[in-house]
């Protein structure tokens, strides 16, 4: 049986929820979003990594066998260190700079991210692989998780929050923009509506429920759970964690 434990700050990490879950329907996952300390953005790495701790010891004293970081900040400012402390495998999220290399044909690549997955040596090294080949500009999204953790995803408001961060992008000649926080996705049909259909937006939630199979496999981890399932938990609220995750079931049995 799989249980895996998945976290992120908040709601983000229910992009990637929805792609494990397309994938593997038959595994038991815990969801915890700890968005009573929302957002991570601009916390210490030393803070996140012990939110990190805490929660991984919660999940394994539920019985999990691996741990998702859905969060491309958290697993920036502490995959390391959960590697070396826990026994599990440990499965997170990089901004998919790669495939947005590959695909450019302007040979400029936008990234959209928290400070603290831009600023962290993680994602600077990832930076470094390519930026001979294409210019990679950046840009923090902000109050893009706000938006999304108050399930604000399409109104006039919305729209002026993603236009300043998304326009200094397009304006740099941009064609493919990197969806570097798990929050992102649940925007995405904004940005690329902003961008428009020349602009490839990609999340990178698909690659992660892929690499997630690889790991399960190569441990031996059996891949149905005898009560497969979804269980929520949230150290704050859990109104729109609830309600977003309705939307997505609702969503994939269209
Ligand atoms: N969803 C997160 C990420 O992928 C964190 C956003 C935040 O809490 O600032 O980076």
């Amino acid at each position: 049986m799989a249980v895996i434990g998945i976290m992120d700050s908040g709601v983000g990490g229910l992009s990637v929820l929805r792609e494990l879950y397309k994938a593997l329907p038959g595994e038991h996952y815990i969801y915890y979003a700890d968005n009573a300390n929302c957002p991570y953005g601009e916390k210490s790495p030393e803070f996140i990594l012990e939110r990190c701790r805490e929660i991984t010891r919660m999940m394994l004293g539920r019985g999990a066998q691996a741990m998702v970081i859905a969060c491309n900040t958290a697993t920036a400012a502490a995959i390391a260190e959960l590697r070396a402390e826990f026994d599990i495998p440990f499965i997170g999220m990089e901004p998919a700079v790669k495939p947005a290399a590959l695909g450019t044909r302007s040979g400029v690549i936008g990234v959209l991210a928290t400070a603290g997955t831009l600023k962290a040596s993680k994602y600077l090294k990832t930076r470094g692989r390519f930026e001979d080949d294409v210019k990679i500009v950046e840009h923090v999204g902000s109050g893009f998780v706000e938006l999304v953790e108050a399930g604000d995803t399409a109104s006039q408001h919305a729209r002026e929050v993603v236009g300043r961060s998304l326009q200094p992008l397009l304006d740099a000649g941009a064609d493919n923009i990197v969806l570097g926080c798990t929050h992102y996705p649940f925007l995405q049909e904004l940005i690329s509506e902003m961008a428009g259909p020349a602009v490839k937006v990609i999340d990178p939630a698909p690659a992660v429920a892929r690499h997630l199979l690889e790991v399960l496999r190569e441990r031996g981890i059996s891949e149905t759970d005898p009560h497969p399932g979804v269980e929520l938990h949230a150290s704050g609220s859990d109104k729109v964690l609830n309600s977003i995750w309705d939307f997505v079931l609702k969503s994939l049995t269209l």
